[in-house]
């Protein structure tokens, strides 16, 4: 897991993330209405690794930490992640979620869609107390989010390439919230210009690097590895780098994935074991390998520090994780 060198620094993120989880349940919580409260509950109950807050807290060294609004920044964030997840869990019929069962099934896909919509409700609640700059890059982060979404669900453009249309869609519906939470902290922080810049550049190829071992996770775990369901991708039709790559060189895996969603199950599992040993996987991790590498050099780019240090390994741990 994250290593933090720096004992200093380990125990101020450590107080910073267990003040996190706490606004984060109130904020999406607070609702007059039981259901509303209970159903927005229970996937932040559920776990997720919070990846984006403790990015907003690590960017928000590079300034000054304490700041209030940096707090403000990680919840806000991890309540756009969350809110996203419950539609998508609803566009994508995953069945699991953080290991349990995704909130439409535990309550229906109208109240899994209005969850999230409470969530970004709660987000923008809490947004307002934000600096205009740090508002706008929200807002904007935002419509990247969406705008990846709508581009997954709507496919290439004519005469665009597949692959070139995934990595478009992975840098919008990913890396577009990666990169906010670590400028966010820098901005919330009041950290320089290049360095927020810098932050930025690190957080895009960062998230971009961490969609596409999403992808390769997808393929690669056991059930439930991941807290979801091997093979989930397959099963939606969501074509991911490495089925993109097995695709352009067709044979048999070509010719299953060519037809769309996988729903036979026994198609899914030869089309997985295909897969598991295809050179489209070895591309795509030699592809997460390559975003890690311009996630480093971005992060050489800041100032050298206690921070600077997380940042940076971070890019392996990324590319090497495995669930
Ligand atoms: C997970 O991808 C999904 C995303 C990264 C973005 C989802 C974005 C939306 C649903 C846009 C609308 C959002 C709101 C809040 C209005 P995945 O399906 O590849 O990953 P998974 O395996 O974790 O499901
Ligand atoms: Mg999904
Ligand atoms: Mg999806």
């Amino acid at each position: 897991q994250l290593v933090v060198p720096d004992p200093e620094l380990a125990e101020r993120l450590r107080k910073g993330m267990a003040e996190v989880e706490t606004r984060l349940r109130e904020t999406a919580t607070d609702s007059p209405d039981p259901l509303i409260g209970q159903a927005a509950g229970y996937l932040l109950d559920a776990g997720g690794k919070r990846w984006r807050p403790l990015l907003v807290l690590l960017g928000a060294q590079f300034g000054d930490p304490e700041r209030a609004s940096v707090l403000d920044a990680a919840v806000v964030v991890e309540l756009i992640h969350a809110a996203s997840l419950h539609h998508d869990d609803v566009m994508d019929e995953a069945p699991l979620r953080h290991g349990v069962p995704s909130a439409h099934l535990r309550w229906n896909n109208k109240i899994a869609i209005l969850v999230g919509d409470h969530l970004v409700a709660r987000g923008a609640t809490l947004s307002v107390d934000l600096d205009e700059a740090a508002r706008r890059m929200q807002a904007q982060a935002f419509e990247r989010l969406v705008r990846g979404q709508v581009r997954e669900v709507a496919g290439p453009r004519p005469g665009q390439d597949p692959v070139e249309h995934h990595l478009e869609v992975v840098g919008d519906k990913s890396a577009s919230l990666i990169a906010l939470a670590v400028r966010l902290g820098g901005i919330c922080a009041g950290a320089d210009a290049a360095t927020v810049a810098a932050l930025g550049e690190y957080g895009e190829a960062l998230g971009v690097a961490f969609q596409l071992s999403d992808d390769v996770i997808d393929i690669v775990s056991g059930a439930d590895r991941a807290g979801k369901a091997a093979g989930t991708d397959l099963r939606a039709g969501v074509m991911t780098l490495p089925a993109l790559l097995a695709v352009r060189e067709g044979g048999r895996l070509g010719e299953i994935l060519a037809t769309g969603p996988v729903e036979d199950a026994d198609l899914r599992a030869e089309a997985l074991a295909l897969l598991r040993s295809s050179p489209g996987l070895a591309a795509a991790r030699a592809e997460v390998a390559r975003y890690a590498g311009r996630a480093r050099a971005a992060a050489l780019r800041l100032p050298d520090g206690p921070a600077r240090r997380v940042l940076e390994p971070l890019c392996d741990l990324v590319a090497s994780r495995s669930s």
